[in-house]
């Protein structure tokens, strides 16, 4: 039991040195053996405990493929199996010191979902420690980690040709993929590229040089590791602080706490607010203990200040001669990483230096091949795909391109529906072209008009399968509500793809776009005082709730139209489930694309039992419990 004790890990780590940690990133594919080689670097660094070491030797014995050799990647499995399970989204971080150097490394996991995690490890690692198979050379996968790594402003890749021992410590395999590698990443901008023949599994140029690989003059990993230099400058950058809170403990004091993201800031300072575009001096910066006389990138701060402006959480303090730029819509780099492909037009919620707000992505404008970085056309990303979009958001935002600040240039996606983080983005540059275009304030407003109507606008939402009944209801209910003297209007799918969405098929896309648009012709009629009728299938529930959140609260008014599918498909009023289900027609609903039953429709019809005029009533029962007519 050769095994280290326990004191000389806490000695290693007490011995860290004083040079800057760096922050490296491990990638690969399932089986190219990264939990191996952190593994090894860990235990060849002393940095296993003798319980853990005991252990692992007996598991390596009975569940592990080294024989009778220690397995490293079980060691790692534990925790890998956690995430596996979805239970965390995050990266796992390990610490460990050599005598010359601090490390600090996120594991990725190797499955599919890699680039969400690969997206959050990356955004502040240094070094790229990209993992292949000797036997199987570059990967797609390796290709896309070295093109996700460059995006998130990785500027140092190594390249850690593994499992060197299955090739027979090969050099002509080594130099090929080396070769392949230096040729694919040439053009992705980084400073420095390394290429290192190792086997994780013994030992070889993990942390000492090799004797089976003379013909190999490089450094080891881990010397590579301890010598790179990779200052990162951010210091002399143009301060940027986004505020991620007001302070305000008494009415005596108000502090703006926030990281600063960029450069220097001192008391007496004048700083720029974004995006108002104010300026302010600074009175005092409060550190963890107490005031201090400056303060630099990545101290985390609360700065009082000497004049009194409005200042919000999100709001950026920045240097007043050199400022971020501040706009509403922006070309940037999408990573996506939802199993949920995105589509152009849906509505998201975008994070951005301690804002969060909607934000839509207003045009795909490619998709980046990985292998060739190509350009491709495309109509959605889906899983791990990168794309060059524009997008929109609510309201202006401050922000630096990516290439200039790592920190302020960088954004996340959120679904509204599941939370879930669906995309990473890195913004290229701000579009100037609707800062000329402004919100023109209408004399008459929504309720003026409604009290001339003598009923109050809503927009009745009518959803459901090809042939659940819809249309019929919804005619049915504008007569009814025609007789008793309120003003409406109809929207009708069929009707509506005949003109102002004539452009527009039945691809998952198309409909994001249809309604969309419907959305926006039905605001306005709201605002022309009127009861909208509007029947659609509209099968994804993002876009009816983008569509809701359009409207004021209580004007949007759900009807989930349920007719079982199989009698929708029985009564095929227009026979188009009969060419469906021949094939003839792609992309139908309830058929080959998806319905997505309403949670919590304001009105479930059971339109399969009840004849239709009964069920119009019910519509018109509830406007009327509503007080809307
Ligand atoms: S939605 O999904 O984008 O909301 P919408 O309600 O506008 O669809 O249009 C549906 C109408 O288009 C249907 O009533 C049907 O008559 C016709 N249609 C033609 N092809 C398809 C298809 N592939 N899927 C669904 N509806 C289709």
């Amino acid at each position: 039991m050769g095994g280290p004790a326990s004191t000389d890990v806490a000695a290693s780590l007490a011995g860290a040195t004083t040079l800057p940690a760096l922050r490296f990133l491990t990638c690969g594919s399932v089986d190219d053996g990264k939990s191996t080689l952190i593994g090894r670097l860990l235990y060849e660094q002393n940095l296993i405990f003798d319980d853990h070491l005991a252990a692992l030797e007996r598991d390596s014995k009975k569940h592990g493929t080294t024989g009778a050799e220690i397995d490293f990647a079980l060691l790692l499995d534990g925790l890998e199996a956690e995430r596996e399970q979805g239970i965390t989204i995050d990266v796992a971080y390990r610490y460990f010191s050599t005598k010359r150097r601090a490390f600090i490394v996120a594991d990725t996991p190797g499955h599919e979902q890699y680039t969400r995690n690969m997206a959050t490890g990356a955004s502040n690692a240094d070094v790229a420690v990209l993992l292949v198979d000797a036997r199987k050379g570059l990967l797609t996968q390796t290709h896309r980690h070295a093109v996700i790594a460059s995006l998130l402003g990785i500027r140092y890749a190594v390249l850690a040709v593994n499992k060197i021992d299955l090739v027979e410590y090969d050099r002509t395999a080594f130099d090929r993929i080396t070769a392949d590698f230096f040729e694919f990443a040439a053009t992705l901008g980084f400073k420095d590229l390394k290429s290192i023949p190792i086997s994780a599994r013994y030992g070889d140029n993990v942390s000492k040089r090799s004797e089976r690989t003379p013909w190999y003059s490089g450094p080891h990993l881990l010397e590579y590791l301890e010598a790179v230099d990779v200052e990162d400058g951010r210091s002399g950058k143009p301060f940027r602080m986004p505020v991620q809170w007001v302070n305000r403990p008494n009415s005596d004091f108000r502090g703006f706490a926030g990281t600063i993201a960029s450069g220097r800031v001192k008391p007496s300072d004048e700083i720029a607010v974004l995006p108002s575009g104010r300026t302010a001096r600074i009175k005092a910066i409060v550190g963890a203990g107490g005031d201090v006389e400056a303060a630099s990138a990545g101290d985390s701060v609360t700065i009082t200040l000497a004049d009194e402006i409005d200042i919000a959480r999100g709001d950026m303090f920045a240097a007043v001669r050199e400022r971020p730029q501040v706009a509403d819509q922006f070309a940037a780099h999408l990573v996506w990483m939802s199993s949920e492909n995105m589509f152009p037009g849906r509505s998201y919620l975008m994070k951005i230096n301690n804002s969060t707000l909607a934000a839509t992505v207003t045009e795909l404008k490619h998709q980046l091949d990985v292998n060739t970085m190509s350009k491709l056309a495309a109509k959605t990303l889906a899983l791990n795909d990168v794309g060059i979009c524009n997008l929109s958001v609510a309201r202006p935002v401050a922000f630096d391109p990516y290439a200039d600040n790592r920190d302020t240039g960088a954004f996340i996606l959120i679904d509204r529906y599941s939370n879930e983080t669906v995309a990473a983005g890195m913004i290229d540059f701000a579009l100037r072209r609707a800062t000329n275009i402004h919100h023109q304030n209408l004399t008459v407003s929504k309720a003026e008009r409604s009290r001339l109507m003598h009923h109050r606008p809503a927009v009745l939402w009518f959803t459901g399968l090809p042939g659940a009944g819809k249309s019929t209801i919804a005619n049915l209910v504008e007569a009814g509500l025609n007789a008793r003297g309120i003003h409406s209007v109809m929207l009708d799918g069929d009707n509506v793809r005949h003109g102002l969405n004539k452009d527009l098929g039945f691809t998952e896309s198309d409909r994001v776009e249809n309604i969309r648009r419907i959305g926006e012709v039905a605001k306005l009629m709201i605002d022309a005082g009127l009861i909208v009728l509007c029947s659609f299938i509209s099968p994804f529930r993002a876009e009816r709730r983008m569509v809701r959140g359009l409207l004021d609260a209580g004007e949007f008014i759900e009807v989930f139209v349920d007719t079982p599918l199989d009698q929708c498909i029985a009564r095929d009023p227009k026979g188009l489930y009969r060419r469906a289900l021949a094939g003839e027609i792609k992309n139908f609903t309830g058929v080959d694309q998806p319905y997505e039953t309403p949670e919590n429709p304001e009105l479930h019809l059971l339109a399969g039992r009840k004849d239709p005029d009964k069920l119009a009533n019910e519509v018109i029962e509830e406007l009327a419990r509503k007080k809307i007519v």
